[in-house]
């Protein structure tokens, strides 16, 4: 932790986990959050979703829920943010509480239920971002209570596919009914017809599980292959509670993310890795917390990584700290480049996955 923050941490404890957020977002809209500017290490620049990117570390969905504060991620040094959740009407999501912290595990679990200012809001915010040069995902999710769930990603792509550099379907939320039904095969493959004909050139991910099943894994990379969906991003939060939670929050209902979910979805990303041969964009999201975890990533088959907890437990100048780390790696292991160390862990299989 950085000294400022580390002072910080203890005060924004004695908080509810959701008002210490509302004040970050508060601290970053109003420019009041250190950002040391450094330069970035050429060893780190990436290529991905058409775009150039000077670094390949991101911050995750559900953290600037409402575009509010995506324009600062770079001064924090980071090389993209996914911003959104957002569904097509604002609504309130779950009854509060819905986020807890789980400190001894530097873990969260949230039932936020995609509390959102609603699309129109989302992207008047958004076209303030055109021509900056910054790489925005944008999150899409389902009205709760939508009659055509599908249809609610339709509009949402339609609109925002002008306004940002990838659309992200999320088919994977815990929290609401609807969230994870495209998980299955008919629905997911009639989402994606739909969404093919009104997102015109802008690229689409899937945002997926670290839950699915076996099943439910080759169907969706089977789809996505098949309707050319151009990444994954792997994973969200997971319902399951391994047994080495220590927190009193552990029962919590709801995702759970940080650290405890590192190693479910790093398998995942190694095995869509190797079921796509290669062939998608992966982003590699959960627990990510150092240079190491984002490298061990990246070797698993992620081009870019992301991360929202450890942001949390560590600050804000977490960002530089995972990037000094990860230059370090690459470099130790004789890598020039970071395409190169892209799917390393697979062998054969990721000087495939790179000429393919
Ligand atoms: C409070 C909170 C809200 C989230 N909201 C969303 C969301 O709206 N859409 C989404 O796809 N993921 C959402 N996520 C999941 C994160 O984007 C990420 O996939 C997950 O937290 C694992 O990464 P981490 O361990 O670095 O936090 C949310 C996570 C948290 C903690």
């Amino acid at each position: 932790m950085s000294d400022w923050y580390a002072r910080l941490f203890p005060l924004l404890c004695r908080l509810p986990a959701e008002t210490a957020h509302r004040l970050a977002l508060t601290a970053l809209e109003h420019g009041l959050v250190p950002t040391p500017l450094r330069g970035g290490d050429p060893i780190l620049r990436v290529h991905a979703f058409g775009r150039a990117l000077a670094n390949p570390v991101g911050l995750a969905a559900g953290f600037d829920k409402n575009a509010r504060v995506f324009a600062r991620m770079p001064a924090l040094g980071f090389g993209f943010a996914e911003v959104g959740g957002v569904t097509p009407l604002p609504q309130p999501g779950n009854r509060r509480p819905r986020l807890f912290r789980l400190v001894e595990d530097r873990a969260l679990i949230n039932r936020m239920g995609f509390n959102n200012d609603g699309l129109e809001v989302f992207a008047r915010r958004l076209e303030r971002h055109a021509g900056d040069g910054q790489f925005v995902a944008a999150n899409l999710a389902s009205n709760t209570n939508s009659a055509d769930p599908a249809e609610d990603f339709v509009i949402l792509a339609r609109r925002l596919a002008p306004l940002v550099e990838l659309l992200v379907i999320d088919v994977s939320c815990p929290n609401t009914a609807n969230g994870k039904m495209f998980q299955r095969r008919e629905p997911l493959d009639d989402l994606l017809t739909r969404l093919a004909a009104v997102r015109g050139t802008t690229p689409m991910a899937l945002k997926v599980s670290p839950d699915l099943t076996d099943a439910e894994k080759s169907d969706i990379t089977a789809l996505a292959l098949a309707h050319r969906v151009d990444g994954m991003v792997v994973a969200n939060t997971t319902a399951t509670r391994p047994a080495t939670l220590r927190s009193a929050h552990q029962g919590e209902r709801g995702g759970l993310s940080g650290p405890p979910v590192r190693e479910m979805s790093r398998r995942l990303l190694g095995e869509v890795y190797g079921m796509t041969q290669g062939r998608l964009t992966l982003v590699g999201v959960g627990g990510i917390e150092s240079g190491a975890d984002a490298y061990a990533a990246i070797r698993a088959g992620a081009t870019l990584v992301q991360l929202y907890t450890a942001l949390v437990y560590h600050g804000p100048m977490l960002v530089h700290r995972i990037k000094a780390e990860l230059a370090y790696l690459l470099r130790r292991d004789g890598f020039d480049d970071l395409t190169q160390a892209v799917g390393a862990d697979h062998g054969q299989l990721a000087v495939q996955g790179q000429t393919a």
